[in-house]
């Protein structure tokens, strides 16, 4: 392990804010990369992940989604779809970035997710290589890429959480859901927190208590973590949503006028058409960060 950290510090010699200024310099154009993350499991990441990528590429916009989830990723079988390689598969070099990559509705890709390479410490230098290589690969091609992150706050997640350019921590208003999206902010506010953060409440059963939670967790975190919240959006509870989930056909492509639609459509174009307050640093930068947190910078 140690062996492995010092040969990642011999290919990354600078610190990664450096490599990220090599790297303003060249890339044209920059992915927004979005990190769906939640304290609870269950609270409704999969499905916002893919429903708000899709409303997204209704917008006109190229989205690519990351099944992030190492321990249970399931974005395919939301989208009802098959896949036969992931990420796991480009990395180890069994198949291309283009057999990796799935075509989902409405135009919208997905690169399914891998299991067992949520610790970056040791992820080989030609794994490194490659994960670059898929990165610029991916970075003209997309404006979004949305990654849905597992549950929890362990290491692995967390530096996954933190690298991306925006946060969207999704709790429900239940009591659990909301302590563990508060301890997961919490040890995100330990470190240096660079990325915009949005709260998405998922599963509201009406609109008062959606905002009463949305506005105890905004005031705790902004005085006892010192984190501004950047967007809080609240999404209806909506059997709509489940209907679509045991049919394995995402609800923005059978119910988009559905409550539940109806919100994923407004936070797409706030995403979309909303003013963007810093550069996005794209998903080299991304993975820059990412193994630089993984080797304690
Ligand atoms: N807005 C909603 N209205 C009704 N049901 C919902 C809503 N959001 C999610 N659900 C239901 O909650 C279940 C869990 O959702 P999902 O799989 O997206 O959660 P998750 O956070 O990704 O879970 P995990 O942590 O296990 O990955 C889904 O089966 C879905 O039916
Ligand atoms: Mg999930």
């Amino acid at each position: 392990m140690f062996d492995q950290a010092s040969k990642l510090r011999k290919m990354f010699p600078d610190s990664s804010e450096e490599d990220e200024k090599a790297e303003d310099r060249s890339s044209r154009h920059r992915s927004r990369v979005v990190s769906i993350a939640s304290g609870k499991g269950g609270v409704g990441k999969t499905n916002i992940t893919v429903n708000l990528g899709l409303a997204l590429q209704k917008l006109d916009k190229d989205v690519l989604i990351l099944d992030a989830d190492m321990g249970m990723a399931n974005v395919d079988v939301v989208l009802g779809m098959t896949a036969r390689y992931h990420l796991g598969h480009v990395l180890e070099d069994k198949c291309s970035i283009e057999d990796a990559l799935l075509q989902g509705p409405s135009g919208i890709t997905v690169l399914p997710g891998a299991s067992g390479v949520n610790d970056f410490i040791d992820i080989e230098i030609d794994e490194v290589k490659k994960l670059l290589e898929l990165s610029a690969a991916i970075e003209d091609e997309f404006d979004f890429i949305i990654m849905d992150i597992g549950a929890g706050a362990h290491k692995g997640v967390v530096n996954f959480i933190r690298a991306a350019d925006e946060i969207m921590v999704v709790l429900t208003p239940e009591p659990t859901a909301v302590m563990d999206a508060y301890s997961l902010l919490k040890i995100l506010s330990d470190y240096a927190l660079s990325s915009r953060l949005n709260l998405v409440v998922n599963q509201v059963e009406n609109r008062r208590e959606g905002e009463k939670v949305t506005e105890r967790m905004e005031n705790a975190i902004r005085e006892y973590l010192e984190i501004d919240v950047d967007n809080s959006t609240l999404i209806p509870y909506d059997s709509a949503l489940r209907k679509s989930v045991k049919k394995q056909n995402p609800m923005m492509e059978i119910y988009p006028n559905s409550k539940a639609g109806k919100a994923f459509s407004q936070l797409a174009e706030i995403m979309a058409f909303g003013a963007e307050k810093e550069k996005s640093r794209g998903m080299k930068g991304f993975v820059y960060r990412m193994l630089g947190f993984f080797r304690g910078n």
